[in-house]
């Protein structure tokens, strides 16, 4: 049975990451780390909490002691690093936390699992392996053609990708000068259930839910590269079992969509299928986000060519699933959007 350390597991990905692989190994076990910030939420994990192959610790990865306690009692295997601050805006507003978690957070658990797995000089017990969960956004912006591939020279705009992308070199210098065994996947714009409605579409199903104005920043025609979270949760599964040491493995379903064309598609199905109140009036088009990336666009081919990986879910059918797992759950809404999120909603939207 392999042991796989999972950090931010209570967040969007990692929650969905730590259910799709108790639901599909029997021979897996799962400790999550996660600190619990505001974007953590152990509802998410209600349907695998009695597990017996699942654990939760609740541990800040920045905290040396308590990550080194947790290899020093558990045999890991697997390393698995989706803790992160992970929103855009909030890096314009406060950078620094930003820094500490992604690059800071990422070194401490680094030189822990390194201490763990060191059996000699630069060798390690066979078959462990550290994944950090990256993104797109390391590599900066497109024009309206080409597409981002591993070799693309990074080149992030706002805090959150600089600190994501220094967290890669860190990463990355690990193998090089350690040969630590590693792997960092790159994946584009995450959408399904459990996602925090700070993001573009769980915020634009739960104000049009409320009837509350719909925010495009600026002209509505930036482009991002959707996958429904399942196949990202597929695509590292497939990179910890098979993806080979110190590459990196850009991940992505070739599903551009201009912002504007997201919220249409979201009206539309809330229009037609739940109250025909909501229409495209309450679109509003407010203040740019700062330094706003135009165009992502990831070309997965070589982990479709090396790992056999592929989309499984199409946009119109995730789509379609993520807005009724919303309406199926707006207790979870409701609970995830009082309180730190209703003075984060209002002094982000009021001033635009
Ligand atoms: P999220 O904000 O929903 O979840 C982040 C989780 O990390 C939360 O549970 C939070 O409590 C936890 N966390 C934050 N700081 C911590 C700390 N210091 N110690 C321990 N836990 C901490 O984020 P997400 O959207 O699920 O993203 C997960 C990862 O995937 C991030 O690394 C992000 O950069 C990457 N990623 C996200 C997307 C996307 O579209 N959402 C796409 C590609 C890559
Ligand atoms: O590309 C992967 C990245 O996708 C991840 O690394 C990040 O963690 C994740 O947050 C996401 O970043 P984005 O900035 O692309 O996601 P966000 O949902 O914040 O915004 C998507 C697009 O929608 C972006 O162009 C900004 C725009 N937007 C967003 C919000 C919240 C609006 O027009 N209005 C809004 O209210």
């Amino acid at each position: 049975m392999k042991t796989y350390l999972v950090t931010g597991g209570a967040g969007f990905i990692g929650s969905n990451f730590v259910i799709y692989m108790l639901n599909k190994y029997n021979d897996v076990r799962i400790i999550n780390i996660d600190s619990l910030t505001y974007a953590g939420n152990l509802e998410n994990l209600k349907s695998v909490e009695n597990n017996p192959n699942y654990e939760f610790i609740q541990v800040d990865i920045c905290d040396k002691d308590a990550v080194n306690a947790i290899f020093e009692k558990n045999d890991i295997d697997y390393v698995v690093n989706f803790a992160a601050e992970s929103h855009v805006d909030r890096s314009i507003e406060n950078p620094e936390i930003f820094v500490q978690t992604n690059v800071l957070g990422t070194l401490t658990l680094l030189c822990a699992a390194k201490k763990a797995w060191s059996v000699g000089d630069d060798v390690y017990k066979d078959g462990v392996k550290y994944l950090q969960v990256s993104t797109d956004e390391v590599y900066g912006s497109l024009g309206p053609d080409g597409y981002f591939l591993e070799t693309t020279p990074l080149d992030p705009h706002s805090p959150y990708s600089s600190s994501k992308a220094s967290a890669d070199l860190v990463v990355k210098a690990y193998f090089d000068t350690y040969k630590f065994p590693m792997n960092i996947t790159r994946c584009s714009n995450n959408y399904g259930p459990f996602q925090f409605p700070e993001k573009l579409i769980p915020l634009m199903i739960n104000n049009a839910l409320s009837h509350k104005d719909l925010p495009i920043y600026g002209d509505g025609m930036q482009i991002r590269d959707w996958l429904f979270v399942e196949d990202h949760c597929k695509a590292i599964d497939m990179v910890i079992r098979d993806g080979k040491l110190g590459e990196v493995y850009n991940v992505g379903g070739h599903n551009e969509r201009p912002n504007v064309k997201i919220v249409e598609t979201i009206i539309d199905y809330i229009e037609n299928n739940v109250d025909d109140s909501v229409g495209s009036h309450l679109i509003k088009y407010v203040e740019d986000r700062k330094g706003h990336d135009r165009r992502y666009g990831i070309a997965p081919d070589k982990i479709k060519k090396d790992l056999g990986w592929y989309p499984e879910t199409t946009f119109e059918v995730g789509i379609q699933k993520t807005i009724k797992w919303y309406l199926d759950n707006r207790d979870w809404m409701q609970n995830v959007t009082s309180g730190e999120y209703q003075k984060y909603y209002e002094k982000m939207y009021s001033k635009k």
